[in-house]
């Protein structure tokens, strides 16, 4: 069989700094440490266990003390760099598996079985990192730490503390990790026109893009699409009096959400773990569903089992088949990375773009505290910019894109 390598890269995909359009720079970009991000389900680590999560390719040992407090130290044990995450939780700190050197939450060390005639442990610390857990799910800060308490998370109130009364709405958890850069994943969530691809559970049929609107660091979008047309789904949600024929998308960064008639709603929150990499926490919300075939909302305890049996029949099998597109999209651009961008839709460009310009800002302002701020990068037209802290845009501010990112190629 003849094999076509004609339009295959033997070469990795490009760095940032290599990239020659924006797909290329989007695909390895990073996400600005400077934001809370959800790295695991709290009642996955119990009280007494570490595990390790990753934060763009930084490890980071969870644990949650005897008291069910979290903390989260960096990964490594500053005697030989050992996993903590193969230690031990003691009370409150955390002990290296290797010599027993223990640390407490602030990543100081505490304590050294074997002093070798010092009078008291080392004077050394590892990082620490915020953590406080909300939603079910543990949050961490990876980047200056004097900034966590500054930013804020989403607020949920729907499932917390809803207005007027109302019991807190339905929910579906779904988390997994998917074989691809996050922008793939947002891009798919955001992107409905591939309701193709769920023609089966038809969860959204059809997108046409009736509203697009980047506001400082969020990217919002309105589809006219026909939501909830499932054959069992659609019975359970109360189309005569919802308008089922519009969705509202936000890529709010770092995270992602929908609003369908303020009564269907999800957020997504990513967890980047490398360029190929991504670990996903989906929190889908529903005010009511109704008896089908009747105008009567569905008692809260019915509906809870009634959302038990969507996850396991549609939900989850739907993300499924989102994971599985989105890992075939990353093998295709490991091989085919130098192919020509061809996108249809402008909310990818916009998200994409969004995406980038936080990295580099986040990159200009670590090359600035490191003293390497005169650096130039390279841009997409040829040029050298100057990359240097005056020109980084902050985490709040709205820069304006820089030319070189308006050089993606388009079909049209
Ligand atoms: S490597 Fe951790 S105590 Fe020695
Ligand atoms: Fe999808």
């Amino acid at each position: 069989m003849s094999k076509d390598v004609s339009t295959q890269n033997a070469s990795a995909p490009p760095s940032l700094d290599e990239a020659t359009n924006l797909r290329q720079q989007v695909r390895a970009s990073g996400m600005d440490p400077n934001y809370w991000y959800a790295v695991e389900e709290a009642r996955n680590v119990k009280p007494g266990q570490v595990v390790e999560v990753v934060f763009w390719k930084q490890p980071i040992a969870l644990y949650r003390s005897e008291d069910g407090a979290f903390h989260a130290l960096d990964n490594r044990c500053a005697h030989r760099q050992v996993k903590l995450s193969i230690g031990q939780v003691s009370g409150c700190d955390l002990v290296c598996e290797y010599h027993g050197w223990r640390y407490d939450s602030s990543g100081r060390l505490v304590h050294m079985p074997d002093t070798f005639a010092r009078s008291e442990p080392l004077r050394v610390s590892i990082r620490s990192y915020p953590v406080q857990v909300r939603y079910g799910l543990v949050w961490l800060f990876p980047g200056d730490p004097e900034l966590a308490s500054e930013r804020e998370l989403p607020e949920i109130p729907e499932i917390t503390n809803p207005e007027d009364g109302e019991k807190p709405w339905g929910t579906v958890r779904v988390a997994f990790t998917c074989a691809a850069h996050h922008s793939m994943i947002i891009d798919n969530v955001s992107d409905l026109s591939h309701a193709f691809l769920h023609r089966r559970y038809r969860p959204f049929d059809r997108a046409d893009l009736t509203h697009l609107e980047t506001r400082g660091d969020n990217v919002h979008m309105t589809y006219e699409s026909h939501v909830g047309r499932g054959r069992i789904s659609s019975r359970f949600v109360d189309h005569k009096r919802l308008d089922t024929d519009h969705i509202e998308l936000c890529y709010e960064y770092p995270y992602q959400w929908s609003n369908t008639s303020d009564e269907i709603k999800h957020w997504l929150f990513v967890l980047p773990i490398d360029e190929q990499t991504t670990r996903m926490f989906f929190i889908f919300y529903f005010k009511s569903f109704k008896v089908p075939a009747l105008p009567i909302r569905l008692p809260r305890p019915v509906m809870r089992a009634v959302l038990k049996i969507a996850d396991r029949t549609m939900i989850t099998p739907l993300l499924r088949q989102d994971r599985v597109a989105v890992e075939a999209e990353q093998e295709g651009y490991n091989r085919h990375w130098s192919q020509r961008p061809l996108e249809v839709n402008p909310a990818v460009r916009e998200m994409q773009q969004v995406t980038v310009r936080k990295w580099q800002g986040h990159l200009d302002r670590e090359a600035a505290k490191n003293g390497t701020s005169t650096e130039t990068r390279v841009s997409l037209n040829g040029n050298s910019t100057d990359n240097g802290a005056a020109s980084a845009p902050t985490s709040n501010e709205s820069a304006a894109e820089p030319a070189a990112l308006a050089d993606q190629s388009a079909a049209s």
